[in-house]
C-alpha cells in the first residue's frame, strides 16, 4: 500500500511519473514539528530498528547513527564525517520486528536526516522549506517495499550491452595519441576493453560540445578507428557553459534566455573549468530540448556514450565571492599575519566553492514561475541527464546509449546511470563502493559503479587488483583517475597479468551479469541487496556490511584490506564458493552455512553461489560483442534440479520485453550425471558440483 501526504506547496519534481492522489487524513507513525518554514518528521526507533536506503551516501548499508543531508555537493573528499555527496536519494526503509515502513521524502531542496544521531532512539527528518510530498509504503517484506517503491518511480535506465564491458578512463588523456596508446596497450596484452572515456581534455578550452582539433584532429575518424577495435569513445559533458561572445552555445543560450538568472533577471555567472560560466536552466523543457539536441553532433560522429559531470551544479566561485575574498586577502598584504588571520583567510578561500550564498542568488523557472535555485537545487543534475537522454533518444531512437551522471535525484534513474564520484585510492573506499551498491539499487540506480583504483591520490598495485575483483561485478566497471594521480591503467603494473586475468572473469560472467541486470530492471528488483533482504530471520546475516547479494543466486564478499590473504565470510546458507583467478582458473569449494575464514591470495577473488542454483559462464572474450552467450557452461551446486532464467537480447534495441528475452535453462540429475536444456543454447554441465554429502 502506498499513501501520499502533501505539506505546504510541494514542487513537482518528476521523481514519480504518475503520483497517486494525496491523502486527506493525517500521516500515521511520524510526529510533525514546524519551526519557521521548516518541517520535521520524527519516528521512534527501537534498539533493533534497521534503516536502509538513502542511495549515494557515505557510511554503512544500515544508515542508522549518522546525520545525512540531501544537498547535492561537489565534494571530492568522501570521508566518514561528510553529510552529503553528489546526489539526493530521499528514500528510506525503517525495519524492526514490529514495523516495516518505506518512506520517500519528495523534496528537491535541503533535507536533513538525523537517523539516531542526536538521540539514538529517534529519527528526525527535516525539510528546510517545508514544501514536500511524503510517500509511505507498507508491504510485507523488505523486498516487497523496495519493489513497490521502484514501481512507483518508474523503470530504471537500460544501457547498451557494450556498457557492461571494461572501460578505461583518466583525466589527462590529452590527445588522440594518448587514447590510441591506451587502446594499443590493452589490445596488445589481451586485456579486454570496450570503451575509453574522454575527460575535459578533449574540449576546446573546456567549452561543451567542442573539440580541440589540434589534439583531436578528427573525432569521427578516431571513433571509427576504435569501432574497428570494438571500442567506444565516451566523452564527458559538463553543466557550465563558458561565458564568451562568439561561442555558439553561449550565444544561443543568451539569445533564448536558456540560462539560470540572478534575482534581477540577468544571467547568473559562476566559475567552473573555463572560468566564468552560465548554467542552463534544465528545469525548462525548451532548455532541455536545446541542450539535448547538442549531443547529436557527437552521435553523428559515431559516439554512443557520454558522462555528464559537474551538475550539482558545481561552482568554484562566483565573481562577487572571489572579489570579496581577494579584498580580504589584500587587506592583509604587508602585515605580519598571525594564526587567526591565516586560518580565517584560508577558510574564506575554501568556502568559495559550492557556497550556499551563491546558490541563493541563482534563479530557475518552474512551471513558468521564477523560483530560487536553492529550493530545487537537487533536481539540477537529474534534469541535465534527462536533457541528454531525451536528446539522444530523439536523434537516434533505434539504439540504447550509455549515459551516466555524477549528480542525481530519484527519477534520474530513468534516464541514466550514476558513478559514485571522486573517491580516493583508499581501501575504505573499495568497501564504500560495495556498500553503496544496494542502497543505490533501492533507489532505482542499477547501472552504477565507482572509479576503480580510486580517483584521487595514488593507487597501489594491490589496491587496484583487489578493486578490480569487486569491479567485475558492478554494472559500470570503469578504471578512472585524476590528472594528478599516478597512472593506473592495468598495463602500468608489474602484476598486469593477474589484473588482466581478473578482467577476463568479467567477460565470462557477462551473460549472467547482463541477465541479472536486465531482469532486475524489468521487474523493479535490486541486483545488489543487503543480506537482510533475503535472510530477514537470520540476525547475523542482517548485520553484515561487507558482503552483498548479487542477483537471485549469488553473494559477493571482496577483500578490502591491505595485505590481507583472506577474509572472514558468513554464509547464510550452504553455498558453492568459486575461488577465481581467471575465466579459466578457479576452484570450486562447497561450503556449509556458517562462519568461515577463506584464504584468498592476492590474485584470487570469491563468488558464492547458493546451493541448488546454477549460473551461466561464458568463454571470456576481448570485448562484449565477442562473448558467445548461446554457448555456455553452468557453474553451481546441484541437488536434484535447478532452473536458471537467462535473459538476453541484441544489446542495442531500446524496446525490450522480459518475456521475449528469457530462456529457461533446466538442469537435473540423471543416473549418468547432469543434463541441462535450454532453447537454442549449447550447455556444458561439467562444472556443476553434485556432491551429495554436505561439506
Ligand atoms: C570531476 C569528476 O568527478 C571527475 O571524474 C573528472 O575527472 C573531473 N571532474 C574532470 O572532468
Amino acid at each position: 500500500m502506498i499513501r501520499r501526504y502533501d505539506y505546504g506547496s510541494p514542487i513537482e519534481t518528476g521523481a514519480i511519473p504518475c503520483p497517486p492522489p494525496a491523502q486527506k487524513d493525517t500521516m500515521p507513525y511520524f510526529s510533525l514539528h514546524r519551526a519557521g518554514a521548516s518541517l520535521s518528521f520524527s519516528l521512534p526507533l527501537s534498539k533493533d530498528t534497521f534503516i536502509f536506503g538513502l542511495g549515494e551516501t557515505v557510511r554503512g548499508i544500515n544508515k542508522r547513527g549518522h546525520l545525512y543531508r540531501s544537498w547535492n555537493s561537489d565534494d571530492g573528499a568522501h570521508s566518514e564525517d561528510k553529510h552529503a555527496l553528489y546526489a539526493s536519494h530521499n528514500f528510506l526503509i525503517f525495519w524492526d520486528c514490529a514495523q516495516l515502513l518505506g518512506v520517500f521524502f519528495d523534496d528537491p531542496g535541503f533535507v536533513e536526516f538525523d537517523l539516531g544521531y542526536s538521540h539514538a532512539n529517534e529519527a528526525v527528518i527535516t525539510s528546510k522549506n517545508g514544501d514536500l510530498r511524503v510517500y509511505l509504503i507498507e508491504e510485507e517484506s523488505l523486498l516487497a517495499v523496495t519493489r513497490a517503491f521502484r514501481k512507483l518511480i518508474g523503470r530504471s535506465y537500460l544501457p547498451p550491452k557494450w556498457a557492461f564491458g571494461y572501460l578505461q578512463s583518466r583525466w589527462g588523456y590529452a590527445s588522440e595519441q594518448d587514447v590510441l596508446n591506451v587502446v594499443r596497450e590493452h589490445r596488445s596484452r589481451d586485456i579486454p576493453l570496450d570503451g575509453v572515456c574522454m575527460d575535459i581534455d578533449y574540449m576546446d578550452g573546456y567549452r561543451d560540445f567542442t573539440v580541440d582539433t589540434s589534439r583531436f584532429p578528427d573525432l569521427a575518424a578516431l571513433a571509427a578507428t576504435l569501432h574497428d577495435e570494438h571500442i567506444q569513445l565516451i566523452p564527458i559533458i559538463d553543466a557550465g557553459i563558458k561565458q564568451e561572445e562568439g561561442y555558439r552555445i553561449c550565444d544561443e543560450g543568451l539569445a533564448n534566455n536558456y540560462f539560470c538568472t540572478q534575482e534581477n533577471g540577468q544571467p547568473f555567472v559562476g566559475a567552473v573549468w573555463p572560468g566564468r560560466s552560465y548554467f542552463p536552466d534544465f528545469l525548462k523543457e525548451d532548455v532541455r530540448a536545446w541542450f539535448g539536441a547538442q549531443y547529436a553532433s557527437f552521435l553523428d560522429a559515431g559516439i554512443e556514450g557520454f558522462w555528464n559531470d559537474m551538475n550539482e551544479p558545481a561552482l568554484f566561485y562566483s565573481p562577487s565571492g572571489l572579489a570579496a575574498a581577494i579584498d580580504e586577502a589584500e587587506a592583509l598584504r604587508g602585515k605580519n599575519v598571525g594564526i587567526e588571520d591565516f586560518f580565517r583567510i584560508r577558510r574564506v578561500f575554501d568556502q568559495l566553492a559550492g557556497n550556499p550564498n551563491d546558490y541563493a542568488c541563482m534563479y530557475q523557472c518552474v512551471g513558468g514561475h521564477r523560483i530560487r535555485h536553492d529550493r530545487v537545487h537537487n533536481l539540477y543534475g537529474m534534469n541535465m541527464t534527462r536533457a541528454a537522454s531525451e536528446g539522444m533518444q530523439r536523434h537516434a531512437p533505434s539504439r540504447r546509449h550509455l549515459l551516466f551522471t555524477r549528480s542525481s535525484y530519484i527519477g534520474a534513474h530513468r534516464y541514466g546511470g550514476v558513478w559514485q564520484g571522486d573517491n580516493a585510492s583508499w581501501w575504505s573506499h573499495l568497501l564504500l563502493n560495495l556498500k553503496m551498491m544496494p542502497s543505490l539499487n533501492m533507489c532505482g540506480f542499477l547501472y552504477t559503479g565507482a572509479d576503480i583504483g580510486g580517483f584521487n591520490c595514488d593507487t597501489t598495485e594491490d589496491l587496484l587488483l583487489r578493486w578490480l575483483q569487486l569491479g567485475i561485478f558492478t554494472p559500470l566497471m570503469r578504471n578512472h583517475a585524476s590528472y594528478d594521480a599516478r597512472n593506473q591503467e592495468i598495463y602500468r603494473f608489474d602484476s598486469w597479468q593477474a589484473m588482466r586475468n581478473v578482467v577476463t572473469l568479467r567477460y565470462a560472467l557477462l551473460p549472467f551479469l547482463y541477465s541479472e541486470f536486465m531482469k532486475c530492471a524489468l521487474t523493479d528488483a535490486c541486483m545488489f541487496r543487503p543480506l537482510a533482504f533475503d535472510y530477514p530471520q537470520d540476525p547475523t546475516a542482517c548485520r553484515i556490511e561487507d558482503q552483498v547479494l548479487l542477483g537471485e543466486a549469488c553473494m559477493i564478499a571482496p577483500v578490502y584490506e591491505q595485505n590481507a590473504r583472506g577474509r572472514h565470510v558468513y554464509l547464510p546458507e550452504d553455498m558453492l564458493m568459486l575461488r577465481m583467478r581467471s575465466a579459466g582458473d578457479y576452484d570450486r569449494v562447497p561450503m556449509a552455512k556458517g562462519h568461515h575464514w577463506i584464504e584468498l591470495e592476492l590474485d584470487e577473488c570469491p563468488l558464492f553461489i547458493r546451493r541448488g542454483h546454477v549460473i551461466p559462464w561464458a568463454h571470456a572474450a576481448q570485448w562484449v560483442d565477442a562473448v558467445d552467450s548461446r554457448n555456455l557452461a553452468l557453474q553451481g551446486w546441484l541437488d536434484d534440479q535447478a532452473i536458471y532464467a537467462l535473459y538476453d537480447d541484441d544489446g542495442y534495441a531500446p524496446d525490450v520485453e522480459l518475456s521475449k528475452g528469457l530462456t529457461l535453462i533446466h538442469v537435473h540429475r540423471t543416473k549418468d550425471g547432469v543434463c541441462a536444456t535450454g532453447d537454442g543454447l549449447t550447455l556444458n554441465t561439467k562444472l556443476i558440483v553434485c556432491d551429495e554429502a554436505a561439506p
